[in-house]
């Protein structure tokens, strides 16, 4: 039916509407000018194939047809499988498939096909393109993509709830109605789960239980519209799990609970634990424990377990054995938030009875308070209590109680509890003494120091006025010898060691009133001292000392006599001090300063010892590095001789003495020659003079010289070393006519050392330009 729907096409021009190429051809630069070809035109741009056929091979496809008539003309064809899938027959244009084709491979062929003329394979036409089309047949069945699917959905989920979505593709053209599409269908679990059109499977049914069955595994199978079905991918299986809701209530496992729990047991303790049993997943179970029977909420607390949902039985308050030495009560647990409405358990309730038995304790004494705070006065009588404590054994056996008093020994303690005072107490100087008490159960007279508690006593030491004022500080104040009368020469002020109270006052005197001073009261506590009479004498007298008596108005009242010195001093116009008394100075200098400058004065030294260790040492290694060459050099430069020529065992002399020849004609020859004005001054001419009586005359001239001039100063040491006498073979041993011999040395690693030698290699650094005197 298919082919001669091809054979239709392509002498139908109905069925082909388009024509490629429809314009006119001229061939007129091809071939002959003369001759004008007709309209030449293909008359078809499709073909069509149903694919899997089953005829033998080869399918005929269709035919190119040319309304050229040209024995000579021969078909060719060009693109996907020309000559291999299709082939033509290039006398009749016949197309013929040579494979089975399958669409959901390759749905299309692009060709060009081409008439040619046999002998000169010249194209007679222009080629023209067409296409292969593979015509579906509904060869796929659905395939789901995944062959196992996973989905979930709340336990008691109503009716349609949506579970999962499944999804199985054909790969048949779904332009053709039925060959690709998918009709779904539940094949096992039905009962259960639904899948619609779209693969969205729902729930069938309401109460799935998780606590029933938690899991269901339910096969899907795809279908295409025409029925066709894959034998094994076209089922999926669909695993559906079951979400856990809080739908239960717990249950008490077991009902019957006995505790023993010793009285001592801290607030934190555990009693005990209750245990209930609950289906859903630990998540969902939050128990809640309340008191059925038994009003023991004051006493214990039951504290749920998070996800192991236990309930924790503890103490609210100290169990006392001797008070109360058992507990009934009964606890019921709910689950308060249940939230599936039709729940079978909704509303049920479990209890479960506990009964608690509390053992006795041997328990430590017990204080009457927690704390105890005394107050004494200060230099009352020892003998006296300060306070009293008190503990009570809270057993049975009510055993007889000791006292200690720890870490002081300031207080001690009667069997009785009562505190005395072992010294006379001094507010001055503690104005508090916070003690622990230790108490002690004791047995046949023996203390049990096992069953021991502490209490803190605070004693505060009340004040009584028994300190008499003083000046706040030894005033040093100085008046001028011219001062007037009036003038006020000094504030004083006084301190009290007692407790200084609001309503403190001080009160000033003069002990005499004979006195050349006078003294003003300011009532704010401070008192002015003023000059009465005015006009000291220093020579007279340079310090005046003017007692003071102070009273304060305590209970009792306390007064002393303090004495301020007032030095005469001189003054200037401006009523400044130019000149006080010298002893009256005090030594301005506190302890502190005097360690101070100890320890820098310390730290100078250690800094300058650690420079001078680091340069000798630098010195050394210097001396090191230089090569043998150097020494040599080194030991010329010094003139150093040793023992003379017969002393060849200390001195390889034969070397001293070339390297001193080859230096008597180095550069230090040329210094030698031009010797510092110094020296050219002081010594006499190394060669020429031969006698001594020119250098006595020369001395002799320099003596007058310096004995005439004034403006020297005294020159007796001169130049002693100057004269060595004359005609000396092994040459002046002065250093001075040698000018800056010293230079012979390499002083170049000086600008190694960085910055802070730089001074110094710059004066080494200076070779033979300038003179040095040493
Ligand atoms: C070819 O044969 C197979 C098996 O016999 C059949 O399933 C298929 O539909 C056939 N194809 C056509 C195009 O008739
Ligand atoms: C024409 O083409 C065919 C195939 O390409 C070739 O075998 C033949 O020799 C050619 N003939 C001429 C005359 O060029
Ligand atoms: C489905 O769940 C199982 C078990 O939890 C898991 O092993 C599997 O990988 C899941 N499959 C998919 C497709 O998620
Ligand atoms: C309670 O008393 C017992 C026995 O005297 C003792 O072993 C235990 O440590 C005490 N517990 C507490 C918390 O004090
Ligand atoms: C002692 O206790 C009192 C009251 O608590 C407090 O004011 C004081 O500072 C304490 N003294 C010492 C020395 O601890
Ligand atoms: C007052 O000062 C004078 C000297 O300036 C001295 O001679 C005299 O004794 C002083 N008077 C008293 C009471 O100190
Ligand atoms: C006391 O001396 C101070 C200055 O030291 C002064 O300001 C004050 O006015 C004087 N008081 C009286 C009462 O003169």
């Amino acid at each position: 039916m298919l082919a001669s729907c091809h054979l239709l096409l392509l002498s139908s021009a109905m069925l082909v509407p388009t024509f490629v190429h429809g314009e006119d051809l001229s061939w007129t630069a091809a071939t002959n000018k003369v001759h004008k070809r007709l309209r030449r035109e293909w008359i078809w741009n499709k073909m069509h194939i149903s694919e899997e056929k089953n005829e033998t091979l080869p399918h005929h496809v269709g035919r190119i047809i040319s309304s050229i008539q040209n024995s000579n003309a021969m078909y060719v064809l060009e693109g996907d499988g020309a000559n291999s899938i299709f082939k033509v027959d290039e006398n009749t244009g016949d197309v013929s498939a040579y494979e089975r084709l399958d669409r959901e491979k390759k749905a299309e062929y692009q060709l060009t096909a081409h008439i040619l003329d046999r002998t000169t394979n010249k194209s007679l036409e222009p080629p023209s393109k067409f296409r292969i089309i593979v015509q579906d047949v509904n060869d796929n069945a659905p395939i789901f993509v995944q062959r196992v699917f996973n989905g979930s959905v709340f336990e008691m989920s109503p009716v349609g709830t949506s579970v999962t979505t499944v999804t199985a593709v054909d790969a048949d053209d779904p332009t053709l109605l039925g060959y690709a599409d998918v009709d779904y269908k539940v094949i096992k679990g039905q009962n259960y789960f639904r899948i619609d059109k779209s693969g969205v499977i729902r729930t069938a049914a309401a109460n799935l239980d998780r606590e029933q069955k938690a899991t269901y595994e339910i096969v899907v199978q795809a279908i295409d519209g025409k029925g066709l079905q894959a034998a094994e991918s076209g089922t999926a299986t669909v695993r559906i799990t079951l979400i856990d809701i809080n739908d239960n209530s717990p249950v008490f496992n077991p009902t019957k609970y006995q505790f023993e729990v010793l009285e001592n047991i801290t607030l934190n303790g555990e009693v005990g634990k209750l245990t209930v049993e609950d289906i859903d997943e630990p998540q969902n179970r939050n128990t809640k424990y309340s008191f059925a029977s038994g009003n023991f909420q004051d006493t214990f607390l039951i504290i749920p377990k998070p996800y192991t949902n236990e309930g924790i039985i503890k103490p609210k308050k100290p169990l006392d054995f001797e008070k109360t030495s058992s507990y009934q009560f009964s606890v019921e647990a709910t689950d308060g938030d249940i939230s599936y409405a039709n729940s079978k358990t909704k509303g049920s309730k479990s209890i479960a009875t506990v009964s608690i038995r509390v053992i006795d304790v041997d328990e430590p004494p017990v204080f009457n308070r927690p704390s105890y705070m005394f107050e004494v006065v200060e230099g009352s009588d020892i003998k006296k209590a300060i306070g009293f404590v008190s503990a009570i054994d809270p057993d049975r056996a009510k055993r007889e109680i000791r006292y200690r008093v720890l870490r002081s020994n300031y207080f001690k303690i009667s069997n009785n509890g009562a505190i005395f005072a072992e010294r006379i107490l001094d507010r001055e100087e503690h104005s508090w003494h916070n003690i622990t008490v230790a108490a002690n159960e004791i047995e046949n007279g023996k203390i049990l120091p096992q069953l021991e508690t502490h209490a803190q006593v605070f004693i505060k030491v009340r004040d009584i006025n028994d300190n008499a004022p003083q000046f706040t500080e030894p005033y040093q104040p100085g008046v001028c010898e011219n001062a007037a009368p009036g003038k006020v020469i000094i504030r004083i002020s006084a301190v009290d060691k007692d407790e200084m109270f609001p309503g403190l006052k001080f009160t000033y005197s003069l002990i005499s009133d004979e006195s050349n001073f006078t003294l003003i009261d300011n009532h704010d506590n401070t008192a002015n001292i003023t000059v009465k009479y005015g006009e000291f004498n220093r020579e007279l007298v340079k310090t005046h000392y003017l007692p003071i008596l102070i009273s304060d108005n305590g209970l009792p009242p306390q007064s002393s006599t303090n004495t301020l010195s007032i030095h005469v001093c001189k003054c200037n116009e401006a009523g400044e001090f130019t000149f006080c008394e010298e002893a009256a100075k005090q030594m301005g200098v506190s302890v502190q300063a005097l360690v101070a400058i100890f320890v820098c004065i310390l730290t100078i030294f250690v800094i300058v010892l650690l420079i001078a260790l680091r340069r000798r040492h630098k010195k050394d290694l210097n001396v090191l590095r230089k090569n043998v060459a150097e020494i040599h050099e080194q030991l010329v430069a010094y003139d150093e001789e040793g023992g003379g020529e017969m002393d060849t065992t200390s001195y390889d002399v034969s070397i001293l003495n070339s390297v001193r020849q080859s230096s008597m004609t180095s550069p230090r020859m040329t210094q030698e020659s031009r010797p510092c004005v110094y020296s050219q001054v002081q010594k006499p001419p190394r060669h020429g003079l031969s006698g001594t009586g020119e250098m006595a005359i020369m001395i002799e001239m320099k003596k007058d010289e310096a004995d005439n001039d004034g403006d020297l100063l005294p020159y007796d040491t001169l130049h002693i070393f100057g004269y060595e006498g004359a005609e000396s073979i092994a040459e002046s041993l002065s250093s001075l006519g040698s000018g800056s011999s010293d230079s012979d040395i390499d002083y170049d690693f000086l600008n190694d050392w960085g910055p802070r030698f730089k001074m110094l290699a710059e004066l080494y650094g200076l070779e033979g330009g300038e003179d040095f005197a040493y």
